[in-house]
């Protein structure tokens, strides 16, 4: 998580600290219409208490006629504690486009009938620590912005249908968060240092390219490329991995510098013609700062990562893809030519000209998006993906309440569930070389290889527990041992 979304809490605090509790305490009495007059309300008795204190943001949307009383409000519960997009309280009430909800991060009331929503952050969750049993009526949400190496569950088709309501990197899922590294197309047009520079920089001896990197075991095994690489063209390596150069400066190294956008560290990296842009893990729209700075700063990138990249391109031509080339001498080579042509080096960086971004789909995409990144007058991810929860929440309610009162004419609202392009990333492969020329014992292939399989075993696993309606989460091992008998059978 960056310092965007904290920004943005900072806002809503203020927005809490300015808001009044009793607005909208108390005005309406349409609990009895979420439950059927016959059942006995749960909630009634103790939630109140178990909720405490509840604060009331001022802001509503424009389109929430909600009247009802706080207590009479659907919850939604945020199960992963770290991440909770209000302060100071554990409650909040949330006025969303379409209605209102209670979101808390309180445990305690999890079994509630009111509970109709449970919402995990993805790295942290942990199928072997799963609330169990499932809850029929609430719907679980995930939230993962981060890479998939973070949790190769979500990649495999029985973890990410766990799911009802997705917020991935990925533009399949239902609440987007595409393009979340890149704070506006403004960032894109930064200019460039001129070419002549670029050349004195050379004739210092730098190399054209950058590589900065200091997470070497990753799933997308980079290193083994890069390594091939720096055989044909020089690779100034200024990381830990692949190592081979210092940084001018003892600032630039502290990694609280390299992680922000300093501006003494932009123009270092500016000073270089290539920059090698590879993401930890391999997925459609998994797009990080990795790419968006080296086009921030005029480098070129020499980029892999996700296989549909070229969708969110200012132009046709501002980035090189290391798979278009067959080897990595083949991709030296062309870093060669441009290195020596200038002309042509230069038409990669026409989409910081004026009219330079040509990708409508690009420019939509920005305009359309309702969140924002650092952008104090949009809200921040997280409270947007809660209030989609709460809105869907609502509408079932609402559907399921109509289905009752027509005694069966209306139709019950069919269920919602996750589909594997909402995630779905491919198995790790090697950087470079095929897997079978790997030799037994590599630790990425130990490591990553094994960690996507379990990891579908323990989805697996969890899903048979939640059909057997499970309630004991220390089962969970032995469904797993259940599984890889059953694998093992096959075989
Ligand atoms: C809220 O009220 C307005 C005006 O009465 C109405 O047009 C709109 O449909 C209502 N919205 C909802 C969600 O009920
Ligand atoms: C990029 O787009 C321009 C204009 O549409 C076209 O002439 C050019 O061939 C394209 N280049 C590539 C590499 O696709
Ligand atoms: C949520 O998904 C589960 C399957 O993973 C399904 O059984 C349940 O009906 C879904 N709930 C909603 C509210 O769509
Ligand atoms: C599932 O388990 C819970 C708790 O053990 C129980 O209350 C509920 O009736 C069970 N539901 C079904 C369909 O078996």
């Amino acid at each position: 998580m960056g310092g965007a979304w904290q920004l943005c809490l900072l806002a809503l605090a203020l927005a809490l600290a300015a808001a009044e509790d009793s607005e909208w305490a108390g005005a309406g009495d349409e609990a009895e219409a979420v439950w059927p007059e016959s059942e006995p309300e749960p909630w009634a008795a103790g939630v109140g208490a178990a909720l405490g204190a509840v604060v009331t943001p001022a802001y509503r949307g424009p389109g929430n006629n909600d009247t009802r009383a706080n207590r009479a409000l659907p919850i939604v519960l945020w199960w992963s504690g770290g991440l909770f997009p209000h302060f100071p309280a554990d409650t909040a009430r949330v006025d969303c486009a379409r209605g209102s909800c209670l979101a808390t991060r309180r445990r305690q009331v999890w079994r509630q009938r009111r509970t109709r929503a449970l919402l995990f952050y993805g790295t942290d969750f942990r199928a072997y620590e799963a609330p169990l049993p499932r809850l029929p009526h609430q719907a679980w949400a995930l939230f993962h912005e981060e890479s998939p190496m973070n949790n190769y569950a979500l990649s495999h088709a029985p973890g990410i249908r766990l799911f009802n309501y997705t917020a991935t990197f990925r533009r399949e899922s239902h609440y987007p968060l595409t393009l979340q590294w890149l704070p506006s197309l403004a960032y894109l047009r930064r200019e460039p240092l001129p070419l002549p520079d670029k050349e004195r920089w050379r004739q210092r001896g730098y190399g054209p390219v950058l590589y900065l990197q200091s997470h070497c075991d990753v799933p997308a095994d980079r290193d083994r490329y890069v390594r091939q690489l720096m055989n044909y063209i020089q690779v100034d390596s200024y990381g830990k991995c692949l190592h081979n150069r210092e940084l001018p400066s003892e600032r630039l190294t502290d990694t609280s510098t390299a992680t922000t956008e300093d501006s003494e560290f932009m123009t270092f990296i500016s000073r270089y013609k290539f920059h090698l842009a590879m993401e930890n893990a391999i997925c459609n729209d998994y797009i990080t700062e990795k790419l968006w700075r080296p086009l921030h700063v005029g480098a070129i990138p020499v980029y892999r990562g996700s296989p549909s990249v070229r969708d969110w391109m200012p132009d046709n031509l501002s980035i090189i893809l290391v798979d278009d080339f067959g080897s990595p001498q083949e991709l030296a080579e062309y870093l060669h030519f441009l290195d020596r042509n200038g002309e042509e080096y230069l038409k990669y960086l026409e989409y910081k000209k004026p009219g330079g971004i040509k990708n409508q789909f690009l420019v939509q995409s920005l305009k359309s998006r309702e969140w924002g990144v650092n952008d104090m007058t949009l809200p921040n991810y997280l409270n947007g993906f809660e209030c989609f929860i709460c809105d869907k929440v609502n509408e079932r309610m609402k559907a399921e309440r109509e289905h009752r009162k027509s005694h069966g004419k209306v139709k019950a609202p069919e269920p919602h569930i996750a589909h594997f392009t909402h995630m779905g990333c491919p198995m790790p492969a090697p950087g470079f070389g095929n897997i079978e020329d790997i030799p037994e014992g590599d630790s990425w292939k130990e490591m990553w290889l094994q960690d996507y399989w379990q990891s579908l075993d323990q989805s697996e696993a969890l899903t048979a527990m939640i059909h057997h309606n499970e309630s004991h989460q220390g089962k969970f091992w032995d469904y797993m041992h259940e599984i890889f008998l059953k694998r093992t059978r096959q075989h």
